[in-house]
């Protein structure tokens, strides 16, 4: 086991598949997502003994708003009952959890409750995990150049002086490391709009494994081989 407070590791995880594995049982595919949240909780409770200091999953994409009416609610529903459930569950556990993502299109008691959790956890050390809710990378970004625009009318910042750090200081993620280890579930070869700028010198790993199916053991094997690769960042 290697100590998560030694070596941060960030796993980053497109949790995709639902639809399609309550489809094939005939199912409705509410179901699905409700079997994909309780995997959540088990990858959750796996990764610090996988030496992940980070975890970040993406639940609900800018593009998702598509969706059926039913199916948005039942997964906005969702996500609140998985925070008050779960809450309790995490603080004993040593877990932060926090979210990223344009919050303000969210309903305001979703948007409470995630505040409530994150500061209810906001002290715990073991393991960062963040949910990923109304989240797009190009989203993100423009949100960002929002803000950096506001900071040159409004706070005296010289646009020269806007380097990496600065952008990057700018995003949801700000305090979070980038992922090392990008995977997707249920064998869909895309990044669909995930952490595009924080993903820039990520390893991918896309396995057919739809997620409600998705274990502890697949984690660990994909984590196992992660590792094993050989990452020069541009170097050699
Ligand atoms: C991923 O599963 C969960 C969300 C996008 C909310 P999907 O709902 O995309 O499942 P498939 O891809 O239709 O099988
Ligand atoms: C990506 O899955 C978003 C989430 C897992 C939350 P989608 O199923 O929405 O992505 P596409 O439509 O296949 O690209
Ligand atoms: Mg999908």
């Amino acid at each position: 086991m290697v100590g998560a407070d030694r070596i941060p590791f960030h796993v980053a995880i497109i949790m995709d598949g639902n639809g399609r594995w309550a489809t094939q049982k005939g199912w409705p595919r509410l179901v699905g997502h409700r079997k994909g949240a309780s995997r959540v909780k088990e990858i959750v409770r796996s990764a610090p003994d996988l030496g992940i200091s980070h975890l970040t999953v993406y639940a609900f994409s800018t593009e998702n708003w598509k969706r059926s009416t039913e199916e948005v609610l039942g997964l906005m529903a969702l996500f609140a009952r998985y925070i008050r459930r779960e809450a309790e569950n995490l603080s004993s556990e040593n877990v932060r959890l926090r979210f990223i993502g344009d919050r303000s299109k969210l309903n305001a008691k979703l948007q409470r409750l995630m505040g409530w959790v994150e500061e209810r956890t906001q002290g715990n050390t073991k393991l960062t995990f963040t949910i990923a809710i109304n989240y797009g990378g190009r989203d993100e970004l423009v949100r960002a150049a929002r803000h950096l625009a506001h900071c040159v009318a409004n706070d005296g910042l010289d646009p020269e002086q806007i380097d990496l750090m600065t952008v990057a200081g700018s995003l949801d993620t700000t305090d979070i490391p980038d992922p090392d280890l990008v995977i997707r579930t249920s064998g869909e070869t895309r990044v669909s709009n995930f952490l595009l700028w924080q993903a820039a010198y990520a390893e991918f790993f896309f396995t057919e494994t739809l997620w409600p199916d998705f274990t502890p053991d697949h984690l660990r094997e994909i984590c196992d081989v992660a590792r094993r690769r050989v990452r020069t960042f541009g170097g050699y």
